[in-house]
């Protein structure tokens, strides 16, 4: 929840070195990663293709953290089952995605997953209001969906304060999570505006300092701003 001060680092594979999967894993559980971020791309909803639950299969086999899948796919409805069934604890699909949202989440829940919604940085908040009440986490995007390593999209940040407040007023057990270009600086910026799970890819698995000290770097960041 917004009010609680602990910060989650959820690192996205998207960034990993796929030669390495399993060492790689191993490193962000010991570095104290709450959960391992799955990119899923159709190359509908966003141009690249990404994983599917093969890929799952192998990650879930190489770690004991909780997978969350983060569908980038139209017609989540579809997908929803098999990511469960390779073992992902958590599923989060995009509002922009299904018109029928509220059964979406039922679903993901009644499949014992936690049920995630991820909104576009053009979607306005007000979108979510009438089901946040069923959703276990919000992934507010800070990049446009679809690849690693972009910018941080500063505009982004009201829409966090807003959802927190929200969440706040409500007494809402639902986590406010990021994605997209998260580094120590914009680290703190979200934790300030209220998001407590923080997805970074590029800047954990590319950093030049390695896995763990780039990870206590953004997790430090953020907690000095809650
Ligand atoms: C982008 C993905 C992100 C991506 C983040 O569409 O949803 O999870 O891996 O990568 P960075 O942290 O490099 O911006
Ligand atoms: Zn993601």
């Amino acid at each position: 929840m917004p009010n609680s001060n602990v910060i989650k680092l959820a690192p996205s594979i998207l960034s990993l070195d796929f030669t390495n999967l399993s060492a790689q894993l191993s490193e962000v559980e010991q570095a104290g990663a709450d959960r391992i971020h799955v990119d899923v791309m159709d190359g509908q909803f966003v141009p690249p293709i990404t994983f599917g639950p093969v890929i799952v299969d192998a990650t879930r086999a190489s770690t004991n953290l909780t997978l969350e899948a983060h569908l980038m796919v139209n017609n989540p409805e579809r997908q929803i089952d098999s990511f469960i069934d390779s073992g992902c604890g958590i599923v989060i699909v995009h509002q922009e995605t299904t018109t029928h949202l509220h059964r979406v989440l039922q679903h993901i829940k009644s499949r014992g997953a936690k049920a995630g919604i991820a909104l576009n940085p053009a979607t306005a908040a007000n979108v979510i209001i009438d089901v946040l009440e069923h959703a276990d986490l919000i992934l507010a995007m800070t990049v446009n969906p679809g690849y690693s390593g972009q910018e941080f999209i500063h505009s982004v940040l009201p829409k966090i304060e807003k959802i927190a407040k929200w969440i706040d007023d409500d007494g809402l057990n639902c986590e406010i999570e990021v994605d997209g270009g998260v580094d120590p600086e914009t680290a703190a910026l979200v934790a300030k505006a209220g998001a407590r799970v923080l997805v970074s890819g590029s800047s954990i698995f590319g950093s030049d300092k390695g896995i763990s000290a780039a990870m206590k770097e953004i997790e430090e960041a953020a907690a000095g701003s809650c």
